[in-house]
């Protein structure tokens, strides 16, 4: 007896977000009960790639009346769309990556990050006035509250900095607790700023108590990346002046991390978000997933396993280790990409530039041999192993300055702008509901508590 579900969205041409010219259903048959069950095919902009249906329906499928109803099986959601989004598209067979419909290549060549963020988070590029006032309004959202710097000062002096960032950011919603009324776009967009701004300045603090040097505040006549080098590397100077090369390719490396759709961190902002915990919260465990090594922690891991390979004449035995296990080629590998990651790219062409000015780094020599072995062999070949974003902004990274521990925190400050708008865009969004994710239950039946001196 087919079952119709309702809540198709079908009808309209390609372009059209969520909607798709073909009536198209999917048939599932239990053969349990020889039941046949119809679903109407949700489409995205691309009928090609994204064609879902609804997981909530499949519960219908039933072998009696009395089942729970048939559960859909993904750990990791390698195969779960757990929202419709506008935000970022990337294709990840051909190594596309756009921010609402723009190619990064012409992003980061012709914008500048604020104004990547202004897209990124409300859909459009600004007009000019739109822009002007966007970035006066991050400028001057970029101080920190006085108590934040005794909370800094709390840390040990060898704390990580992406520990502090994480604390930080979260100690910042009891600054605001008006951000608790996420319903209210008006403050929703207060904290936006707030947030852009600010997490900037807690980065730069991070890496000035680990060097017991004095924080310094933040500069409203710089950039934003311009600023964030000040806060970083200003001494006793009256006025610091950053080199324009390492200001913009900072500013490139700010644009390449903006959003990546539905990682691990975007997910946990979601889910944090879900619950309509304040953005500050939801942001702080954002930050947190991204921390792991698997995730925004890859690049500070590609540092050191270049600095443990040492020369280029290592590289054979360690790409050996590699392919026997013992552990894997940081940098390498992508969720999504099974081509080249065209962040990486764009980074690989950047490298040099960033060199001309800082002078030469033998890890580059490395990273460049040891992609060249890598995407020779089999193995790396066999299973679409391709540099990711995180291959080259490490080295690039310590071209400019930072300590490795920094480098996740670097991801983190021009994430923010792409956690908020996916936040945003759940808190908008009719279907979202608090993300609560079912399981299939493999423990024991009921068992009868036993007394401790009666177990074995
Ligand atoms: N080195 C060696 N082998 C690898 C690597 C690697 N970097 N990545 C994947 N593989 C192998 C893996 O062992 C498996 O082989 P087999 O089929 O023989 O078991 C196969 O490739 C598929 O791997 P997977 O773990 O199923 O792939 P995944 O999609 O679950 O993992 C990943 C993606 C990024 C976690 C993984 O590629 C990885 O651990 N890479 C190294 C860490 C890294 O660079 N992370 C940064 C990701 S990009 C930044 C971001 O967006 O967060």
């Amino acid at each position: 007896m087919p079952e119709t579900v309702t809540g198709a969205q079908k009808g309209t041409k390609k372009g059209t977000p969520g909607e798709h010219p073909m009536a198209d259903t999917l048939t599932i048959i239990d053969n349990r009960t020889e039941k046949d069950f119809e679903y109407p095919i949700m489409y995205g902009t691309y009928p090609e790639y994204g064609a879902a249906i609804p997981a909530k329906d499949i519960r219908a499928i039933k072998a009696t009346e009395t089942d729970f109803g048939m559960l859909c099986y993904d750990p990791g959601f390698t195969n779960t769309a757990s929202c419709k989004s506008a935000i970022t598209f990337i294709d990840g067979e051909k190594g596309i990556l756009r921010y609402r419909g723009y190619p990064i290549e012409q992003l980061a060549e012709k914008s500048n990050y604020l104004e990547v963020a202004y897209l990124t988070l409300f859909g459009e590029l600004p007009t000019k006035d739109e822009l002007d006032r966007w970035t006066y309004d991050v400028t001057h959202h970029t101080y920190l509250h006085e108590n934040m710097k005794e909370l800094m000062a709390a840390f040990r002096y060898d704390a990580h900095p992406m520990g502090m960032f994480v604390s930080a950011i979260a100690a910042l919603s009891t600054f605001y607790p008006e951000a608790r009324t996420i319903d209210d776009p008006e403050i929703r967009i207060k904290q936006i700023q707030r947030l852009v701004a600010k997490v900037g300045t807690v980065a730069a603090f991070a890496y000035r108590h680990s060097r017991g040097l004095p924080y310094v505040y933040p500069d409203n006549e710089l950039s934003f990346a311009g600023n964030f080098l000040a806060m970083m590397y200003r001494t006793s100077e009256a006025k610091y002046e950053p080199n324009p090369i390492l200001e913009k390719v900072l500013d490139v490396l700010f644009i390449l991390h903006v959003d990546h759709e539905q990682n691990c961190s975007a997910n946990a902002m979601r889910a944090v978000g879900s619950s309509h915990a304040d953005p500050y919260c939801s942001l702080s465990a954002a930050a947190a997933a991204l921390y792991g090594p698997l995730h925004g922690g890859a690049n500070e891991m590609v540092l050191r396993m270049l600095r443990e390979i040492g020369k280029v004449e290592n590289i054979p035995g360690y790409i050996q280790r590699v392919k026997a296990g013992d552990f894997r080629l940081m940098g390498f590998g992508h969720r999504v990409y099974k081509n080249y990651d065209p962040r990486a790219r764009i980074l690989r062409e950047l490298a040099p530039e960033v060199f001309k000015v800082t002078g030469t780094n033998p890890m580059l020599d490395i990273a460049i041999e040891l992609e060249r072995i890598a995407l020779e062999d089999d193995y790396f070949v066999s299973r679409n192993l391709y540099p990711n974003v995180d291959f080259y902004s490490g080295i690039i990274y310590q071209a400019l300055g930072f300590p490795v521990a920094m480098f996740p925190v670097l991801f983190a400050i021009p994430r923010t702008a792409g956690w908020l708008a996916q936040w945003l865009e759940m808190l908008q969004d009719s279907d979202q509901r608090i993300a609560r994710p079912r399981q299939v239950y493999i423990g024991y039946d009921e068992r009868k508590y036993e007394p401790i001196g009666k177990r074995d």
